[in-house]
């Protein structure tokens, strides 16, 4: 089911009758993209927001923009996408992993130790599955680097009554999917920031240095079209029903599962969005592994697969044992755990309901 009503259809049919890309007769790009951006910072409560064309590419334009270059290292997570790693390769740098804590988020004490030894010039902490990360001790443990934050997973997530995205330098979006990420695009990243200087870089390593005909940093094509612009525009105006859909039934979901599928309570301060829901599973209490678990699962016809429609793994490794990052492994023992026993459930976002919530839920209870 879109999220896009006949309404919004027919406002997209209208565009590609016109100017789809939006970026010839106007350097900020089309109008469409401006008031996307305009949304998307008030929402977020932002001075800026500037659309991109991928979430990766948000990070690739954060990190430069901070100034991260040859051989500089930035601490990430392992237990992440891989395009929160890949754009610090790209940049030149090198990745210091980070192990996590239970919730999946960068673990401040093993940032810390990692700081006290080496010279990391940004952090990039990844708000996994909606749950913001601890922003004060993350701060304090990075000393004086630069903090990026990628929210992909975030959108509308507080801490300490702040939206995620803004309690760094730089906060970073993936938009990209139609139904993958809270609003989708197609493709698409957005960047927000509150500095002009860094906003300034920002815009220019996005459009081939903007307005700076003689740049002295290299810039790039990072746009985001109007097409793609008014297709996230038109989901604004529904982010907060997403929002409030999603956390309601993930809340139902949660206080429904099996006592085998444990889901970590967020610390009071903070308002989690449950993109996703992470489970430890627990083999002590079913008497079978993770595994096994969840192929009973799929023999009842749940396995899903698709995005607001899957019981599953979640990450199957994590980044620094994929072969062109394991140069850079080191020992992250809550990673490991977590990819070996996390089970995610992607059921409970719009258009599911708490009706099919409850037939997933007598699913579980069929099997253990
Ligand atoms: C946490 C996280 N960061 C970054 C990305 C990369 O985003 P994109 O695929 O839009 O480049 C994703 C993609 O799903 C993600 O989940």
């Amino acid at each position: 089911m879109s999220i896009l009503s006949d309404e919004d259809i027919h406002q997209i049919n209208e565009l590609l009758k016109k100017d789809i890309s939006g970026w010839f007769k106007s350097r900020d790009g089309g109008p469409y993209l401006q008031e996307f951006q305009k949304k998307f910072a008030e929402f977020l409560g932002a001075k800026y927001a500037f659309a991109v064309s991928s979430g990766s590419a948000s990070i690739y334009v954060a990190l430069k923009a901070v100034g991260v270059g040859e051989n500089d290292f930035v601490a990430v997570p392992a237990y992440t996408h891989v395009g929160s790693v890949a754009p610090i390769l790209l940049a030149g740098a090198k990745p210091l992993f980070i192990d996590v804590n239970k919730y999946g988020n960068m673990d401040p004490e093993d940032l810390r130790k990692v700081v006290s030894v080496m010279k990391v010039k940004a952090v990039i902490v990844v708000h996994q599955l909606g749950m913001p990360c601890n922003m004060d001790e993350i701060k304090e443990a990075s000393e004086n680097a630069f903090i990026i934050e990628d929210a992909s997973h975030a959108l509308g997530a507080e801490y300490k009554g702040k939206k995620v995205g803004v309690l760094g330098d730089i906060g970073c979006f993936s938009i990209g999917g139609g139904r993958t990420k809270t609003i989708g695009t197609g493709e698409g990243g957005m960047i927000v920031v509150n500095d002009d200087h860094l906003a300034e870089k920002c815009k220019n390593i996005r459009n081939h240095g903007d307005r700076v005909t003689d740049c002295d940093y290299l810039c790039f094509n990072f746009r985001m079209s109007e097409l793609n612009a008014l297709i996230g525009l038109l989901q604004m105006k529904k982010l907060q029903f997403l929002i409030e859909w999603q956390v309601k039934n993930a809340e139902y979901l949660i206080e429904n599962l099996p006592e085998y599928l444990e889901v970590p309570k967020p610390p009071p301060y903070v308002k989690n969005v449950h993109y996703i829901i992470g489970c430890h599973f627990s083999t002590e209490k079913t008497g079978m592994s993770r595994d096994a678990f969840l192929d009973k699962v799929k023999e009842k016809g749940y396995e899903g697969g698709l995005p607001r429609k899957n019981v599953g793994k979640g990450y199957e490794k994590l980044v620094s044992d994929v072969k062109f990052y394991a140069r850079f492994r080191r020992a992250l023992p809550m990673s490991e755990y977590l990819v070996r026993n996390t089970i995610w459930i992607d059921w409970h976002r719009y258009p599911r309901t708490k009706d099919e919530i409850d037939e997933l839920l007598k699913v579980f209870k069929e099997i253990c």
